[in-house]
């Protein structure tokens, strides 16, 4: 079997995000610009060429797999590509199959990703008030995500709400929010803005360690070394058990110990979101018959991955152009 992954800082790499498409049904203003153009179906990898590199990554020690975007529920064949990675789930390869996902197509497909092996999903929701959410999004509306999250729970599905903390946008929201997943039994994790793309980072910034002190002047929070195997560090709430979890790149670096890597809707690797080095993986299998190139090529990659983003804590300078959508975050 090809080499485990393991990086030049002994980090092992055991979780993978793949971005299924660039495009979306929103136009979050932190994720992407207003007007956008979509890459070209040709650009982006097809089926047998998604499942030709993850399962490469797979056979090389990748255990969760994360579908992501733009929106992963638009790509028209997504489901699929569920289906196809079930097979790793069966054979015990792969541990956790899961997406991020908009939720505004959650209530068609989320029996069938149920019955696909996946057991959670996070759904992004900045906001519980349908104008706001309007004014974020630019495009969407409130109730297809709530309908998409009552169809997850009722699949059997775990939640989890992802909410990024926005200065003057949803700061006035942070009980009603936390207070709407308690009630459902929703874990709800707390993200720092990133300054990608569309720019809006900087001017949004909240940091969580503000954010976090005045959820403490209202809920008992107790720290927990818990995981989900992503950036993520938890709290809970004393007495109701309620998960909480921070996502701070900005404010308290968590790089040391990070075990992804980023395969972008055209099959580019990225082994750092905050960076732009990249390898082309498309070329290696859209053609190419054999798998040998693309493992050596990945198992290189990872060998140069670096050890972490250069977002500058106090400037939130180190901006990266690409938009979040075109690696999914
Ligand atoms: P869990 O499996 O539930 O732990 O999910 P996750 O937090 O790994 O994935 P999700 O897609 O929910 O990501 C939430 C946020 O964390 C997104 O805004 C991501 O951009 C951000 N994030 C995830 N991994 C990294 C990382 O390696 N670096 C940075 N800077 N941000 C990350
Ligand atoms: N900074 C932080 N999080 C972001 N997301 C999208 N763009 C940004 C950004 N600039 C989040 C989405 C979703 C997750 C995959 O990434 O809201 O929850
Ligand atoms: Fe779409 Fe997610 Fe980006 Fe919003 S954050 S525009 S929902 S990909």
């Amino acid at each position: 079997a090809p080499a485990a992954l393991v990086d030049a800082q002994a980090r092992r790499v055991s979780y993978l995000r793949v971005s299924v498409t660039d495009r979306c049904d929103l136009r979050c203003s932190y994720c992407m610009a207003e007007k956008m153009t979509f890459l070209p179906r040709a650009e982006v990898l097809s089926l047998e060429e998604l499942d030709r590199i993850c399962s490469a990554f797979i056979a090389m020690g990748v255990e969760k797999l994360r579908v992501t975007g733009g929106e992963p529920l638009v790509r028209r064949d997504v489901m699929a590509f569920f289906r196809a990675m079930a097979r790793h789930l069966r054979s015990g390869a792969l541990r956790e199959l899961t997406l991020t996902t908009n939720g505004t197509q959650l209530e068609r497909h989320a029996e069938e990703l149920a019955a696909c092996g996946v057991r959670r999903v996070n759904v992004s929701l900045d906001t519980l008030d349908a104008d706001k959410f309007a004014r974020i999004t630019r495009l969407g509306s409130l109730a297809p995500v709530l309908a998409g999250i009552s169809a997850a729970e009722a699949a059997g599905l775990r939640v989890k709400i992802n909410a990024v903390a926005l200065k003057g946008v949803n700061e006035d929201e942070l009980f009603a929010l936390t207070d709407w997943c308690g009630a459902r039994g929703f874990d709800l994790t707390f993200i720092e803005v990133m300054p990608m793309g569309a720019g809006l980072g900087a001017e949004r910034f909240w940091p969580l360690s503000d954010l976090r002190s005045r959820l403490e002047s209202r809920y008992p929070l107790v720290e927990t070394a818990e995981t989900s195997g992503g950036p993520a560090r938890y709290v809970r709430v004393d007495g109701t058990g309620q998960k909480i979890g921070f996502i701070t790149p900005l404010s308290h670096n968590f790089c040391a110990s990070c075990n992804r890597v980023r395969l972008s809707c055209t099959g580019e690797l990225f082994s750092c979101l905050g960076q732009t080095g990249k390898t082309d993986l498309r070329g290696l299998v859209r053609g190419a018959p054999e798998d040998d190139g693309l493992c050596a090529a990945i198992g290189r990659a990872i060998g140069q991955k670096t050890g972490g983003h250069g977002f500058d804590p106090v400037t939130r300078g180190g901006e990266i152009a690409r938009m979040m959508s075109h690696t999914g975050g």
